[in-house]
């Protein structure tokens, strides 16, 4: 895969498309009642969670956004509202505006259900979401808009990646990032492991596509700790990590990997990390409340958390890319290389 380079940044259209759901969550917050008993003082997250019988995680991401918005300001982990949101958004107040918000909102969408999962009713996370043809064509137009050039430019400044011969990319998908790097390099073999209905798919979609003949898709499931091949030189892994990076699972699966692969081999991990301003804290900030509200623990691998368990995972050498924020989904590049045997 030989794509153009991106001229202008998609994610001046994607921020906007974001604010779109921000009726709904407003209204969401209003209903639960934060603008309320925050109304005469300044609470916790979790003392504001007890208060308004709310689920703390989530509750924790629905204030990321309003503080985003300047409804909330926040001063010593305590949260209270701004002129703006007690002078319109409280029912006390007799200049409230609330009917307006609510005249905004939308059936249907991400938060549809906001209100239900705040309050605890949260639905089980459905691992299938990337499973439709739809949708593996639809992730990969994603990636075009930047994600797969940035991946492909960063890969290439690393002598490691030039010699590699073998890579697995580890929850690929249709396996869009591993064509753009065998384009690149024409040494390389890609070794996509996925759940099986994606791999069926992926097999169908991509058999026309130059490189097809040096990628094999394997059918597996991270939740059954399924194996993942060996002998690598090069291991990619791109936005599948959050939840064990948020559930203590990191380490151990990282020490797997490490065994995957050849001693000097490069890992590559590209994951929202934060560390962004201005608009795109705000996508984030609503992308981590929509992922928390299905039922998936977060949206978000801090560099910290990622490095930590490299490292103890007897990798080292890292190499860092901050997020480029003209992209959609402003990851963070990091590489590091097995320099140790397990
Ligand atoms: C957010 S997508 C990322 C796809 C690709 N790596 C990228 O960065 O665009 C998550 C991928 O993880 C796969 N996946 C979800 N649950 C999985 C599991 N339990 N085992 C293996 N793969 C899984 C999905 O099918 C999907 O392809």
């Amino acid at each position: 895969m030989n794509l153009p380079a991106t001229k202008t940044a998609f994610s001046k259209i994607n921020n906007l498309f974001y604010k779109s759901y921000l009726p709904n969550i407003i209204y969401s917050a209003i209903e639960v009642g934060v603008f309320d008993v925050l109304s005469n003082q300044a609470l916790s997250c979790i003392d504001l969670s007890k208060e308004i019988e709310t689920n703390e995680p989530i509750t924790e991401s629905l204030l990321e956004v309003l503080l985003a918005i300047e409804f909330l300001k926040e001063k010593d982990k305590r949260y209270s509202l701004t002129a703006l949101a007690n002078e319109y958004l409280t029912q006390t107040s007799e200049l409230n505006q609330l009917g307006a918000v609510k005249s905004y909102i939308v059936n249907g969408g991400p938060f549809k259900n906001l209100t239900q999962a705040l309050k605890g009713d949260i639905p089980e996370f459905d691992q299938n979401i990337w499973s439709t043809e739809k949708s593996i064509r639809g992730i990969e137009q994603g990636a075009k808009a930047g994600g797969i050039q940035r991946v492909l430019a960063f890969a290439k400044e690393i002598p490691e990646f030039k010699k590699a011969t073998k890579m697995c990319d580890f929850a690929g998908n249709s396996g869009y990032y591993s064509f753009a790097l065998m384009h690149e390099n024409r040494k390389l073999h890609a070794h996509v492991y996925d759940l099986e209905i994606v791999c069926e798919t992926a097999n169908k979609i991509k058999k026309d596509e130059a490189g097809f003949d040096r990628i094999s898709y394997h059918a597996f499931d991270v939740r059954a700790g399924d194996d993942f091949g060996s002998g690598y030189d090069l291991f990619f892994s791109s936005h599948y990590l959050y939840e064990l990076g948020a559930t203590n699972r990191l380490i151990d699966l990282l020490k797997k990997v490490n065994r995957s692969m050849k001693l000097g081999g490069l890992f590559i991990s590209n994951h929202i990390a934060g560390k962004v301003n201005g608009d795109h804290r705000l996508t984030l900030a609503i992308v981590e409340l929509m992922t928390r509200s299905m039922g998936f623990p977060t949206h978000c691998l801090p560099e910290k958390v990622l490095r930590k368990a490299l490292s103890e995972a007897g990798f080292g050498k890292f190499r860092v890319k901050a997020p480029d924020e003209r992209l959609a989904s402003p990851t963070m590049l990091l590489s590091a290389i097995k320099i140790k045997e397990l």
